[in-house]
């Protein structure tokens, strides 16, 4: 995670208005900054779909994020809509992230399946999002960190594909 940029944003009505402390989005800070990555920018906005896609475009077309996480909002409530968000603003899913953490989280939680998290590209940030608690924003992050600088450096133009940096192939 060494030299790469982070934006995080985090969706909380009640975080944006100051009543609840920004655990998950402080997780994520601290997670990513001890394997190298800088934090050029975090937000926290209410659960609104226009507000949390605003932030995220420009997050990806201004600030130059390479990697992008969101946590909360992404299970069933009402004022639950990261995920319409990010669906507005990527250019490509990328489906299998989402579908790891799920699946890894399974181990912690049958609640797990209740998140609807994708994950997907704009431009060249890769945007996630992250459940709300900080114990899961740390359940998923260790488990994709590993493929994020790679696919960081997809994104930039520096590795071709995935099996030309293999060291063993197939794996
Ligand atoms: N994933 C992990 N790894 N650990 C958890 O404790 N909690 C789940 C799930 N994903 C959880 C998890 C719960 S309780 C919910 S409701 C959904 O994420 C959606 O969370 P969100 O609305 O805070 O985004």
């Amino acid at each position: 995670m060494k030299g790469l940029r982070v934006c995080i944003l985090t969706a909380s009505d009640s975080g944006a208005r100051g009543e609840r402390e920004d655990l998950s989005g402080s997780k994520i800070r601290e997670i990513v900054e001890a394997a190298g990555a800088t934090v050029i920018h975090h937000v926290i906005v209410c659960d609104d779909t226009e507000l949390i896609a605003r932030e995220l475009r420009d997050m990806a077309d201004n600030r130059g994020a390479d990697l992008i996480f969101t946590t909360g909002g992404t299970g069933l409530g009402p004022r639950d809509n990261t995920p319409e968000a990010t669906y507005q603003v990527i250019e490509k899913e990328v489906p299998g992230i989402a579908e790891a953490m799920r699946w890894h989280s399974l181990r912690y939680t049958p609640r797990a399946m209740l998140s609807r998290a994708t994950a997907g590209v704009r431009g060249k940030s890769l945007i996630v999002n992250m459940p709300g608690s900080p114990k899961a924003v740390e359940e998923c992050l260790q488990l994709i960190m590993p493929a994020l600088p790679h696919a960081v450096a997809v994104l930039r133009g520096e590795v071709q594909n995935c099996a030309a940096d293999r060291e063993t192939p197939g794996t």
